[in-house]
């Protein structure tokens, strides 16, 4: 059976069926689409299926051109019900692994994920976690419950685990140039997974055990993660000693070996590196064991926009300003720079505290035209405003700014992203 498929893959006849059309569900299609799968999409939202439809984009930074071109041809569909997904030779589950209001992990979504694969999964189908999780989420939620209608994993269907490695709004980080991780359930479906995605990847780096894979994912996000806490605490350590973390950053990189740079900013944000540990984690929980660091890194980052806060207040008191009644204007609200996405932005958090204490916040970021839930909408940038401003505050560093012009015409610059570094000029009335 899986020579069939396996054939199927080679010759770019296989219909590869999407579940979640976000970030990186879109983008993948996108990426098989070019390389000739026939694909079928669906996603839980009918709006964006609609949007799909009319080939009208929602993602910023995406040209989806491939895949409107071949919604005509029926060789890209779009579609809101999931049995259409049955008639696909390979299901990719590409949906949300967010956080509950307790900040753990939500696995709502997987479960639902699961149970239209259990609706639809058919003998001698691929089936491929995208998804990120925690160790032992495809056995748990996926393969337990397609096994419960009879159905034997390697057998009647393959089941393996490639996790997305995308690096949302770095140009730098082309998606065919990154080798990707792969982990199956058993040899024949780590061969049908790497093979598949050999077709969009430089390299698939095969992996023992699908668990090894999904660990790996969370490893990598949990490093990225403590290294960051590890920054953001030494830049408060640093700036009491008056030594600028920066440099001393720049000076340790050229060190050729044993030192990867990981830089300070107001905290994390996104929908990977501040939730991604929690799946591990919560996970570790059950096998009584501990994740000191990783929880430590957690407390430390989710406290980080506190230390920008007590800047903007130091900073204005110095000035002799109070920040009741001060003006602030928030450069950047999205988490990272050139994305629009604000999940789990500082700046969702800095904002509402600086307005509580009794400031008139404003911002502008050119990528996130409003935040509903703030009822603020982001404001024209003008010499006027930088000058009328007791304070600028760099949340995000997108690639559009003028930092010069804004320097030139602000007062006082809270600079939590090193954005201004070249500009020795200003360094009188810059913060960091
Ligand atoms: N965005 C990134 O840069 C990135 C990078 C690496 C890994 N990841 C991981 O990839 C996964 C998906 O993230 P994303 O950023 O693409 O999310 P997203 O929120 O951008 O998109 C998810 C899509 O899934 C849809 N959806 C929700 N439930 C569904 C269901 N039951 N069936 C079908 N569709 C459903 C949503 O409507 C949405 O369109 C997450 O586990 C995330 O951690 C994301």
């Amino acid at each position: 059976m899986t020579s069939a498929l396996f054939t199927k893959i080679e010759t770019k006849q296989a219909t590869i069926g999407i579940l979640g059309l976000g970030h990186t569900g879109l983008f993948l299609a996108n990426e098989f689409r070019q390389v000739g799968f026939p694909l079928i999409g669906y996603d839980i939202d009918a709006a964006r299926i609609e949007k799909l439809k009319r080939k009208e984009n929602y993602l910023p930074f995406f040209d989806p051109q491939s895949l409107f071109n071949s919604i005509d041809t029926q060789q890209f569909i779009p579609t809101h019900d999931p049995s259409v997904l049955s008639r696909a030779d390979i299901l990719i589950i590409s949906v949300p692994t967010p956080l509950n209001k307790q900040r753990m992990p939500d696995l709502t979504i997987l479960e639902g994920a699961a149970a239209i694969v259990v609706s639809v999964v058919r003998n001698g189908q691929l089936i491929v976690m995208q998804s990120t999780s925690y160790p032992g989420t495809s056995e748990e939620i996926f393969i337990k419950a397609i096994e419960k209608k009879g159905m034997k994993v390697g057998y009647d269907f393959f089941f393996a685990h490639v996790p997305e490695r995308e690096d949302a709004g770095n140009p730098q980080v082309v998606l065919s140039k990154v080798p990707r991780i792969a982990g199956g359930m058993t040899p024949e479906c780590l061969n049908l997974a790497k093979r598949l995605y050999e077709e969009i990847t430089i390299r698939v780096v095969p992996c023992s055990s699908i668990r090894i894979a999904e660990a790996t994912k969370v490893f990598e996000n949990s490093f990225r993660l403590i290294n960051i806490a590890f920054v953001d605490e030494l830049k408060v350590v640093f700036d009491r000693m008056n030594l600028d973390i920066w440099e001393i950053i720049e000076a340790a990189s050229t060190k050729p070996f044993g030192f990867t740079p990981f830089y300070p900013g107001p905290g994390i944000g996104g929908e990977c590196i501040p939730v991604d540990p929690i799946y591990l984690s919560w996970k570790a929980k059950e096998f009584q064991a501990n994740t000191l660091l990783i929880d430590l890194a957690i407390d430390v980052n989710t406290k980080a926009y506190k230390y920008v806060i007590q800047k903007v207040f130091l900073s204005l008191n110095e000035r002799l300003k109070c920040l009741k009644g001060s003006k602030i204007i928030v450069l950047g609200v999205a988490f990272k720079k050139n994305v629009t996405d604000t999940r789990e932005s500082p700046a969702l958090k800095i904002i509402p505290i600086l307005k509580e204490v009794g400031a008139t916040v404003i911002y502008h970021d050119a990528l996130v035209p409003e935040i509903p839930f703030l009822q603020l909408k982001s404001t024209d940038l003008s010499e006027t405003l930088l000058k009328e401003v007791d304070c600028v505050l760099i949340i995000t560093d997108h690639d559009y700014y003028n930092w010069e012009w804004i320097c030139e015409n602000s007062q006082l610059i809270i600079d939590t992203r090193n954005a201004t570094r070249s500009l020795k000029q200003y360094q009188h009335k810059i913060i960091r």
